[in-house]
């Protein structure tokens, strides 16, 4: 897929990554469609915002059929709408995970199932799914972000095999830490049990810390623009550096119990 204008949407335009990539591929000459929850139709920077909650279908078929409307096509969907979730999983209710994984999967999910029929029609599309290199390995006391990004990449990679013949691509591209709003909107137990607060205490304050976090938004928006401009794009994009980019390749090369020793060492 290039040379050409491409519609675009990308939910979650609101803020962080979803934001920066509204922006790079609206002034790469895309028609960019950015949505979030609390806007009302907005003209940007050269994108148009509008209203999509993804854990509501009614919501999310609405603003799909708006772009079809308007534009009569969508070339690529980013399912970059996303929460995150932190906790001792002992302590995370059940009713919070739900909200993650309904955010997180179900979420892209009800996404596709809007888009895909016009992409189908169309006889090509691009569906582009952010998740995270914590879809890689289980990370401590963010058990269910790790498991609703792993389950991400896991329903993209299934799509991905049975849309090929509908000329449509699936991609998943795992961040390392970026600098947005994420770890300040993250769900947290109401209260965490004494048993486990040393631990994640302490996990807490190397996560809070981590130097990664001041990494521009912009340079992820970059390899979607790439993505979005290659004819053959790979399954899976990794954008992190150092130390988590490494860890990613420990995670395969290293025997399960080693790694997890790894780990934890790390959050200690
Ligand atoms: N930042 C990182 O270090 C990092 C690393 C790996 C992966 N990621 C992933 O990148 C994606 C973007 O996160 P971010 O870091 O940019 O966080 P962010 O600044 O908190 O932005 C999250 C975006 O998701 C939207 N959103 C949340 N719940 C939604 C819902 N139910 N319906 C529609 N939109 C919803 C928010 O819009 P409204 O609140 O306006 O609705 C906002 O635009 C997420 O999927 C996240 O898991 C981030």
């Amino acid at each position: 897929m290039s040379d050409f204008v491409k519609v675009v949407l990308v939910t979650g335009g609101s803020s962080g990554l979803g934001k920066a990539i509204c922006e790079r591929l609206a002034a790469q000459g895309h028609k960019v469609y950015g949505t979030g929850r609390k806007v009302t139709d907005e003209v940007m920077a050269g994108y148009t915002m509008m209203a999509m909650d993804v854990t509501d279908s009614a919501s999310v078929q609405l603003a799909v059929d708006r772009i079809l409307e308007r534009e009569g096509r969508i070339d690529v969907v980013v399912n970059n709408a996303g929460i995150g979730i932190q906790g001792p999983a002992e302590d995370i209710t059940p009713e919070m995970a739900q909200k993650v994984l309904d955010t997180n999967l179900i979420g892209p999910h009800r996404v596709c199932r809007a888009a895909l029929p016009a992409m189908r029609t169309q006889g090509r599309g691009l569906i582009v799914n952010i998740s995270s290199i914590a879809s890689n390995f289980g990370l401590p006391y963010r058990s269910f972000y790790s498991a609703s990004k792993a389950a991400l990449d896991r329903y993209g990679e299934a799509l991905s095999i049975e849309m090929k013949c509908f000329g449509i691509q699936v991609v998943s591209i795992q961040p390392g830490e970026f600098k947005t709003n994420i770890a300040s909107g993250r769900l947290r137990p109401e209260k965490i049990s004494e048993a486990h607060t040393p631990g994640y205490n302490k996990a807490m304050e190397v996560l809070g810390s981590s130097l990664h976090y001041s990494r521009d938004p912009d340079e992820l928006a970059r390899v979607v623009a790439k993505v979005i401009d290659s004819e053959h794009p790979k399954a899976t994009y990794i954008v992190a550096q150092g130390m988590q980019r490494i860890s990613v390749l420990a995670k395969k090369l290293l025997p399960g119990r080693m790694f997890q020793r790894m780990v934890g060492k790390h959050y200690e």
